[in-house]
């Protein structure tokens, strides 16, 4: 098996490659990455090869198809930062290079595993489900619901062509620090009170959020590989819980006793409470989160102590 692994030097991307070796080794695994918000140290121990370039690059996918090809795809690269406003940068990278990797996939017959995201959904009110509440707040979240788009096109186009794309909710563990403040709120806080720092939340800290751990998102990602199918997916938990809770657990979990600074939120398109119906992904691909928040946590303290 060979795998294409875009941003794969990123937080979930460099994830999926690592179970990949794991679980498949005698898979080929390449990633390619322009290294923009991915890190070369979320790659230390990976026996792949890796790719340096853009995603945007025409060219570049013409030569890949010359030289190489796949069987998977998985496509993790995107601007990632939410909070960047350039329309037609986030389109660029995040849409418009989506057709290239599925004509390239189209010329592969190569399956292809995509991450779409929960910002689709904007403030619609929970729990969010794949068919309805289409609403992005932001850019970012417009991207990701005009490559649902494309993909959805493209099924239709080519129903030979397997297409998976994934919504993940907010996804949290090893491998993120590279991402700086676009690094998960649960991480930030972490860091912040091992280091007996008081915790610092937008006002009144009750936003809820479906908090998935990265376990759970490699999961899903496998059964896909495993799965015969096409279609869009939220990947998440099911459950909302509210930045107030993650810091009772991580003041339990770290023996800390820590008050709650707040502050105003600065942002006009910020999610209040999100929540994703599961069920579609439950029945058609299996999925089932094995992680709770406290469960996550736990689990994601021993990587972040290490
Ligand atoms: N982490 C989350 O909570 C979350 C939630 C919803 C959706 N997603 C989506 O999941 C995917 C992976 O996100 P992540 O959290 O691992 O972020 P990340 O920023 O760690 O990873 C993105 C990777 O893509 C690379 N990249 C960016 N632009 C590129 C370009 N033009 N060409 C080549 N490589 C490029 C970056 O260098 C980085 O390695 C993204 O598509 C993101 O939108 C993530």
């Amino acid at each position: 098996m060979r795998v294409l692994i875009t941003g794969g030097a990123g937080f979930i991307g460099s994830n999926i490659a690592f179970a990949l070796q794991d679980e498949y080794p005698d898979a080929k695994v390449y990633i390619l990455d322009n290294f923009s918000s991915g890190h070369f140290k979320n790659l230390i121990g990976f026996k792949g090869e890796v790719i340096t370039g853009d995603i945007r690059d025409k060219a570049l996918w013409d030569e890949l198809r010359k030289r190489l090809s796949f069987d998977v795809v998985y496509h993790e690269a995107a601007i990632t930062d939410t909070t960047v406003t350039d329309q037609k940068l986030m389109m660029e990278v995040n849409a418009d290079s989506f057709r290239y990797i599925l004509d390239s996939a189209l010329e592969w017959n190569a399956k292809v595993i995509y991450a779409s995201s929960a910002g689709v959904y904007g403030n619609t009110p929970p729990p969010m489900v794949e068919d309805r509440g289409l609403e992005p707040e932001n850019v970012y979240g417009f991207s990701k619901l005009m490559m649902d788009h494309i993909a959805q096109d493209y099924m239709e186009r080519y129903p030979e062509l397997r297409i998976v794309g994934f919504r993940y909710f907010n996804v949290y563990g090893p491998r993120e620090s590279y991402k700086g403040k676009t690094a998960s709120m649960i991480y930030q806080l972490a860091v912040k009170m091992m280091h007996k720092q008081r915790p610092r939340i937008f006002k009144w800290g009750e936003q809820k959020r479906d908090f998935v751990y990265i376990k759970d998102v490699v999961k899903a990602n496998l059964l896909a590989l495993e799965k015969e199918l096409s279609g869009i997916f939220n990947i998440a938990t099911g459950v909302a819980r509210s930045f107030n809770e993650i810091i009772d657990i991580l003041n339990r979990e770290l023996g800390t006793n820590l008050e709650t600074e707040y502050f105003d939120c600065p942002y006009d398109f910020y999610q209040e409470h999100t929540q994703a119906d599961i069920s579609r992904a439950r029945k058609e691909l299996g999925y089932e989160p094995d992680f709770s928040l406290e469960e996550g946590i736990r689990d994601y303290l021993k990587y972040i102590k290490a």
